[in-house]
Order: structure tokens, then sequence, then C-alpha cells
């Protein structure tokens, strides 16, 4: 299974994904001579056109979205791409694009970037035209189904052509490099270990807010809605990792193991536990946007905002709440990871007036990437009038740290997996379908309950449920 391919088939090559994040990692990789020579990537989509007519789109998409100084050897990366039109949905067309990729040569990698929908009949296509065969991979972009009983169909359907080894489901926030650093902070270092556990650590808090609305993606985002476009995988990989037992060694079984066991312990949502929101018209960094029905052209009732505590049944965290939010159209762009230790024991210092504060471990994934931790110092003083104590940073910003190495977008460091066949960062078949069991869930107890989204203005934090969701327990969100 270790080779590393030399023909690269990219499904939904002509879409939103291609040329936003998969046209110009691979550019960058091809940059930083990091894929190999010979490799050939075969664009297919619908749309007509000619490989000289690709290129051209895809020097468009790289000139729009890929900076300037990473796009050094762009003209050589082009010149690696041909492309094949295909309609999906028949079988017609495969051979054509088997011929093009070739039948010899090291191995062939293929990516889908498409609608679920197209997922079973690119199968069959595939089948059809010998293209699943020996050691092919597949990568395969969310979303994968809409519910347990989807996801099924698609895994079964893809199942029916590639063993899981050849399997890779993408879940880009794995591919972030913070993300990963995750590991590095919790099981590279002893100092958080003995720590990381209900005796220690009160409440965990993730967040992760966008500025955006809608964007260009109404079809899809109104029938997702933010449970299922952000909690179903980014969130719950998130909290996965933070959770996790220590794997045994850094590969893909070990790790992939003991988060699917963090999945299985979620214990299913109790009434009171989820607030969602839908954003009306406001102001983002200053300006004005419109509402979500008036964006979408239609009343609705999707959520754009959820907030769930969560809860992990097992004995590290028994006890524990994970205060989980996500929304579209809040005050900032930032996903980050809020530890909150418990107080101290017992403190000497109550007598000389001081008081103190818990320790808080914030650990920033974006746009900030940091690893900032609250400790008590003394204030400088001759205390006559007793101790005084503050809380102080103890702040790490990683790009500071590690200056030299480039910031890389999370599709090149994914794609790369790809091609040369390492699975450690991509979800396996029982994560995903844990996480859809806890989701679907969810959901259906909304659809009992009859909830309905709670209005909130865009700029803000969601709505005021949602804060009260942990105000209740004492907890304050992370701001
Ligand atoms: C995608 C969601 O998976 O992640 C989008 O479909 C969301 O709605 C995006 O905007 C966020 O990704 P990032 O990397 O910008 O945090």
């Amino acid at each position: 299974m270790s080779f590393t391919a030399d023909r690269l088939i990219l499904f939904g090559a002509t879409g939103d994904l291609a040329q936003r994040m998969l046209l110009p990692s691979l550019c960058a990789l091809d940059a930083d001579e990091l894929i190999h020579p010979d490799l050939k990537i075969i664009g297919t989509a619908r749309s007509e056109m000619d490989d000289a007519g690709f290129r051209d789109f895809a020097r468009k998409a790289l000139e729009k979205y890929l900076p300037a100084d990473r796009r050094g050897g762009m003209a050589d990366f082009l010149n690696r791409l041909s492309y094949q039109p295909l309609d999906a949905t028949t079988l017609e067309g495969y051979e054509e694009l088997a011929e093009k990729a070739g039948r010899t040569g090291n191995g062939l990698a293929i990516f889908l970037s498409t609608a679920p929908s197209l997922f079973e009949p690119t199968i069959a296509g595939l089948k059809h035209a010998g293209l699943t065969t020996g050691d092919v991979r597949i990568g395969l972009e969310k979303p994968l189904g809409v519910d347990l009983e989807s996801s099924r169909e698609i895994n079964d359907a893809v199942a029916s052509a590639f063993s899981e080894d050849r399997i890779y489901r993408i879940d880009h926030y794995l591919g972030k490099e913070t993300v990963q650093n995750l590991l590095a902070l919790r099981f590279a270092n002893i100092l958080f270990e003995p720590i990381w556990n209900s005796n220690y650590i009160d409440h965990v808090q993730i967040t992760v807010g966008e500025t955006v609305g809608l964007e260009s993606r109404v079809a899809y985002y109104d029938d997702s809605g933010a449970l299922r476009d952000m909690v179903q995988n980014h969130m719950l990989q998130l909290l996965a990792l933070v959770c996790m037992e220590p794997p045994t060694s850094f590969d893909a079984t070990a790790i992939r193991d003991e988060k699917v066991k963090v999945l299985r312990a979620l214990r299913r949502v109790a009434e009171g536990e989820t607030v969602t929101g839908q954003y009306r018209a406001g102001a983002v960094s200053g300006e004005a946007v419109p509402g979500y029905d008036d964006e979408l052209g239609k009343d609705s009732d999707t959520e754009t905002f959820v907030a769930i505590k969560a809860h992990v049944d097992n004995w590290r965290w028994k006890g524990v709440p994970f205060y989980l939010r996500t929304g579209k159209r809040l005050p900032k762009r930032i996903t980050e990871i809020v530890v909150q230790f418990r107080q101290i024991p017992y403190s000497i210092f109550d007598g000389r007036g001081a008081k103190t504060q818990p320790n808080r471990l914030v650990i920033g994934i974006q746009p900030r990437e940091n690893v900032h931790l609250a400790l008590m110092a003394k204030m400088p003083g001759l205390d006559r009038q007793g101790i005084r104590l503050r809380s102080v940073p103890l702040d790490i910003s990683l790009p500071d740290a590690f200056k030299g190495p480039h910031r890389r977008i999370a599709y090149e460091r994914l794609l790369l997996d790809l091609i040369e066949g390492d699975q450690t960062l991509f979800v396996r078949r029982d994560e995903v379908e844990a996480q859809w069991e806890w989701i679907d869930a969810i959901r259906a107890r909304w659809a009992e309950e009859g909830s309905e989204p709670k209005e909130y203005t865009a700029g803000s934090w969601g709505p005021s449920a949602a804060i009260a969701l942990a105000e209740r327990d004492g907890v304050t969100w992370h701001e």
C-alpha cells in the first residue's frame, strides 16, 4: 500500500473546492518539489472543455486563490493537467477517462469532490472502467450523507469497490497544522497528561466562529445547517483529539482506534442541552449584512448557529461538560479550544487577602495559532496591604516559534498523504458512523420538541439562550 501515486483523477475539477483549495494546494506542493515529477493530474467534471481549456481555468483559479509567492513553477504545474469531460451519472465516458489516466505506472489516486448524490454512480462508473482494482486509492470529500442511514449507503457503495485501507475520508480540519499540534501538545509533553482529566479539568469549550454568511452555497447549506455542516465533522474531530486516550503509536490504526472510543462515549444530549439560532440583519466587521432569510430569498428554519453541552461518558471525563458552539455571521472568525482547570484545593493566600483564579489553557487553532496558559503570579510590591496575585499569560505564538516553514493550506497535507498513502489524518468509517449516530439523536430530539432556531443579530455571539446554556452552570464563554 505504500506506493506514491503518479496519477491523480480529480472529480469535481471545476467546482468551488477545486478552485479555492485543491488546485492551489497541488500547485504549492509542486512549487516546493513535494510531488513526484511524473505525477499527472486528470480533472473531470460535466463541463465540456479540452486540456488547454482546463489549464486556462486552473491558471485563473491559481491567480485568484494562491498567493503570488507560492506560484513559482506554475507553468510546469499546469503542464501536468489534463481534462476529460464526463457525465458521472452514466457509464459512458469512464472508459475514456481510464484511457486518459493511462493504465500503467506506479499507481492511481482518485479524489471525489462532488455532490453526495454522485458518489454511487461514480463508483459504478469507476468499477465499469476497471479503475477500482489493485491498490487504487479513493479520497472522499464531505458531505458523506445527511444522516447515519445515507452515510451508510455511501460507505457501502464505496466499500463494494474499495477496501477500507484504500478509502481516505477528508475532514479538512485534520489537515490544519494547529489541529495536529493538539497531539504534540498532549503526547509530546509530560506536563498536561497527568492533569488532563475530570480531577483537574472543570470544563472544556470549543468554539468555531465564522463571519461569513451563506456565501454561494445556498442549496447545500439550507439543507444542512450548522449541526451537520460543522459539528458532525470538524467539531467532533476536535473533541475526539482533546479527549482521546494516548495512542500506542503515531499510526493510522492506533490514533483512529482511540478517537472512535471517544465518539462512541458521547452521551445523547438531554432536553435543554442544545440551542439553535438563525442570524438576522446586523453588522459584521463594521459592514451591514442581511439576515439569513434575505440571503436565501425565502423563509427557512435551518440553524446557522448551534451551541451544545456535551458529555463524554468514560472514566477520564465523567462529569466534565464540553460546551461546543459554532455559527455563521458571528463577530469574528475564530477556532479555539479552552480547557478550564479547577480551582486549587486550598489557598495559602486567603489569609493575606489574595484571591486565586483557576488556570486556563486556550489553544488557538485559527486565525491566531497559539497556546495560551493563564497562570497565577504575584504582583511586584512590598505587600504591606496584603499580597496581590494576578493571572498572567504564558503565550506561545506558533508562527513566531516556527518562523521558517510555510503556513500550508490544510489540503496540501491531505492531498500529499492521499498521494503517498498515509491514512492517519483521514476519518475511518466507524468514526463517521459514531459521529452521525450522535448527531441524528440531536436532530430527532429537535424534531420531537418542534424546536425552531432563535433569532440572533448578525455580528453577535448567537442567541442569548446560548449564553444562558453556559451561565446556568456558572460558566462564561471565552471571548
Ligand atoms: C466547511 C463548511 O466544511 O468548513 C463551511 O462546509 C465552513 O460551511 C468551512 O465555512 C470552515 O472551514 P475553515 O477552514 O475556514 O474553518
